[in-house]
C-alpha cells in the first residue's frame, strides 16, 4: 500500500492543532507550571508575591536575548530585576529543572 501523503499531512496538522503547539512531543507548559509551583508566587494577570506573567512578558517583549537570560535565571538564579527580592533558586521552588523545561516555561511566560 502506498502512503497517502495528503491524508498523512492532514493527520499531522490535526495533531499539531489539537495540541495547541507547533512542536511535537513538547512538554505542556501548564503542567510544568504546576509541577514547579510557579503559581505559588506568580499569577498571569495580577502582581502578587512576584510580578505577573503579563508584566514580565511586556517588560521583555522588545529586549533581545531576554529568553536566554531568563532561562539561565530560572535554572541557576540571578540578581533581582523587579525589587529587592530575587526569585528563589529552583531547588527551593520544588526541585531541579531541566534546560528543556526551562525553555518551555520561559516561552510560555513570554507569550502572555
Ligand atoms: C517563591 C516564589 C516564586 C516562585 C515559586 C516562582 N517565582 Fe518567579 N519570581 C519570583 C520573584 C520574587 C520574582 C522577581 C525577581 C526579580 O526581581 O527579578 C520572580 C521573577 C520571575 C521572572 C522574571 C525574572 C526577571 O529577571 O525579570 C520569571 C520569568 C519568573 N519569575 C518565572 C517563574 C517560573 C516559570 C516559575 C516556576 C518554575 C516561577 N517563576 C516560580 C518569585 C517566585
Amino acid at each position: 500500500m502506498k502512503l497517502n501523503r495528503p491524508a498523512l499531512a492532514g493527520a499531522i496538522a490535526a495533531l499539531l492543532l489539537s495540541r495547541g503547539t507547533c512542536v511535537l512531543a513538547a512538554p505542556d507548559p501548564e503542567a510544568l507550571v504546576d509541577q514547579h509551583h510557579c503559581m505559588f508566587c506568580h499569577t498571569v494577570e495580577s502582581p502578587f508575591l512576584a510580578p505577573s506573567f503579563q508584566q514580565i512578558a511586556q517588560r521583555y517583549r522588545d529586549v533581545p536575548n531576554a529568553s536566554t537570560m531568563l532561562e539561565q535565571k530560572l535554572r541557576l538564579g540571578g540578581r533581582a530585576h523587579w525589587g529587592d527580592t530575587a526569585m528563589p533558586l529552583a531547588a527551593e521552588r520544588g526541585g531541579p529543572i531541566s534546560r528543556e523545561d526551562t525553555h518551555t516555561l520561559v516561552q510560555w511566560v513570554l507569550s502572555h
